[in-house]
């Protein structure tokens, strides 16, 4: 099974880039940078990462980002990661990147935007891998904040396929960004958002009806409520699931524990995914690997599981069309 994982293409649609900082690079870049982090040894980092909550998290993750100073610190940081999904067989990958944490710290767009879109760009012809950008909104800044991304987002235009809304969920409701949304859309960027990771169904509700969102990030907690279940399945949105990050912010108890296979059963279009892998001890196939495991899933399952990565990717027919002939010829081979 774990050989069978390993090898099934794949895409990944749940990835934060400044989630990816693994220890050893983030040590080099601050020392080639010049900046004092508070931890002396790769070690103190990883025993640092033990989570309560998102929030604990959040503190941790935006501390690591700090780092991030030069084009080529994001190019990097890109491309570390997208080596990581040549060796996964991840053929297609849907980056977000928070740009406020950046900008917030005097870092101009165009540094974060050009190092991150010029790695794309390489991982492309160098390792086949293709990829796209997904700019996240904090939800813990204001709308009006948001508004100011939007505006230096625009010469880059080309390089962003879609928005989505991360950070604190608690008290930060889809509604809040009502209109940065629909701006946003104007300009040609696909609505996505994280809802129903610790806020409750009212979220995913908001995110579906008021920000008209066409993929949900996480979605948990959606199986609260059993009309919004209906309205999920009916509208044909995918979930875009993290079954480790889930278990290390403590959203579910255990793995055993976790909704993927009920979600499966419910008709729900769900794909797995990894987050912030750094942080959540493991990449994408190892998010596979442990949820496999934990709900006894088959193959079968692991093959839908990797074809709605390709089918809920935001390309083109043609491109999708490409891949699932190659997930497909892969799964009448292995079976
Ligand atoms: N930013 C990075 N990872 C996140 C997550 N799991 N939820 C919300 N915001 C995030
Ligand atoms: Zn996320």
């Amino acid at each position: 099974m774990e050989a069978f994982i390993q090898e099934i293409p794949k895409a990944e649609l749940h990835l934060h880039i400044e989630g990816t900082f693994e220890p050893k690079l983030m040590f080099n870049i601050a020392k080639r940078n010049g900046i004092k982090i508070p931890f002396a040894s790769v070690e103190e980092i990883e025993a640092a990462y033990q989570f309560d909550c998102l929030q604990d998290f959040l503190d941790i993750y935006y501390q690591g980002a700090a780092v991030l100073i030069h084009e080529q610190d994001f190019y990097d940081l890109t491309f570390s990661y997208l080596t990581k999904c040549a060796e996964q067989n991840v053929r297609h990958t849907e980056i977000m990147f928070d740009p406020q944490t950046h900008t917030e710290r005097g870092i101009p767009f165009s540094v974060v935007i050009n190092g991150i879109h010029r790695a794309c760009v390489d991982a492309e012809e160098k390792l086949g891998v293709s990829s796209l950008l997904i700019m996240s909104y904090l939800r813990h800044l204001s709308e009006e904040d948001a508004f100011k991304t939007l505006e230096q987002s625009l010469p880059f235009k080309k390089y962003i396929t879609a928005v989505g809304l991360d950070s604190s969920e608690k008290g930060n409701p889809p509604s809040k960004f009502e209109n940065v949304f629909k701006a946003s859309v104007k300009e040609g960027y696909i609505p996505l958002a994280h809802a129903g990771e610790e806020g409750d169904a009212d979220y995913v509700w908001e995110a579906l009806n008021i920000l008209n969102i066409k993929r949900i990030d996480h979605g948990n907690n959606s199986l609260q409520d059993e009309k919004l279940i209906t309205e999920i399945v009916k509208k044909n949105i995918a979930l875009t699931v993290c079954p480790l990050s889930n278990k290390a912010l403590q959203v579910v108890p255990d793995l055993k524990e976790h909704p993927l296979k009920k979600m499966m059963e419910l008709g729900m279009k769900v794909t797995v995914n990894s987050d912030d892998p750094a942080y959540f001890g493991g990449q994408v196939n190892q998010n596979y690997i442990e949820i496999q495991e934990a709900l006894n899933l088959s193959k079968q399952d692991i093959y839908e599981l990797a074809k709605n990565s390709f089918e809920y990717a935001l390309i083109s027919d043609d491109l999708k069309e490409k891949y699932v002939s190659e997930l497909e010829s892969y799964y009448l081979k292995n079976q």
